[in-house]
């Protein structure tokens, strides 16, 4: 295992700590969510938890969860979730989040809304000042007219590029298609921006995550730490 590798387990495993019985628990996506999610697996085969059901947050983590027998459940059986862990491609100091390249972001965005405690768990190269410095932001469109939401994502000032490309585009769990948009210089203002995204039609969502998550587990070389806003 890498040492990022190593790193994302770490930080998953502890965030599992949080899990108790009688929990409504979302189930993040993505290759440190999955930590926890395998985790919970564990402790649930062990007979360690005996009382808790999942709400996945795509369908790979929904298999994941089917092979450690995790009794899931639905939003519409359980409309307010306990305690959800899941990762993010960018953490700013404010605990404001870029998630979405595996592709989960709406379900994920779902979830995220009707949580008491939302954990981010990553590595420490997700720790950023800025958000949109690390990577493109990524924006769930229509299939419908999708070039016609990229050149208005242009129009905001980033290069968007459609993932998987024309020729094979990536289809979300929602049967979308997403465009990836690099801001050359970061997002100066994500609360505008996220405004902007969220009342244009054909965007169905987008990465950005703000004043959603209560606390975020990261490790690195100096070890575990607990963040929180
Ligand atoms: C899934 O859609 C994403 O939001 C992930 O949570 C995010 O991309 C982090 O993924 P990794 O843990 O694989 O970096």
């Amino acid at each position: 295992m890498t040492p990022v590798e190593h790193f994302k387990k770490l930080a998953a495993e502890k965030a599992v700590e949080r899990v108790k019985d009688g929990m409504v628990l979302g189930l993040g996506s993505g290759s440190s969510a999955k930590y926890a999610t395998m985790k919970i697996g564990q402790l649930w085969q062990a007979g360690v938890l005996t009382d808790i059901v999942g709400i996945p947050t795509s369908r790979y983590t929904e298999e994941l969860a089917k092979g450690y027998d995790i009794p899931l459940t639905t939003l519409d059986e359980h409309p307010v979730i306990d305690v959800t862990i899941d990762g993010a491609d960018e953490i700013d100091p404010n605990l404001n989040l870029i998630k979405g390249l595996g592709g989960a972001l709406v379900r994920e965005k779902i979830i995220g809304m009707v949580t008491r405690h939302l954990i981010i768990v990553a590595d420490e190269s997700k720790l950023v000042g800025k958000l949109g410095t690390r990577g493109p932001l990524s924006v769930e469109i229509t299939q419908f007219a999708w070039k016609t939401h990229r050149r208005w994502l242009e129009s905001l000032g980033c290069v968007p590029v459609l993932r998987g490309g024309e020729d094979n585009p990536y289809i979300t769990d929602n049967n979308n298609y997403i465009l990836d948009c690099t801001f050359p210089n970061g997002i100066d203002d994500p609360a505008e921006m996220d405004v902007i995204l969220n009342n244009h039609p054909g965007i169905v969502g987008h990465g950005l995550f703000l004043n959603m998550a209560h606390e975020s587990i990261v490790a690195g070389e100096v070890g575990i730490r607990v963040l929180r806003k």
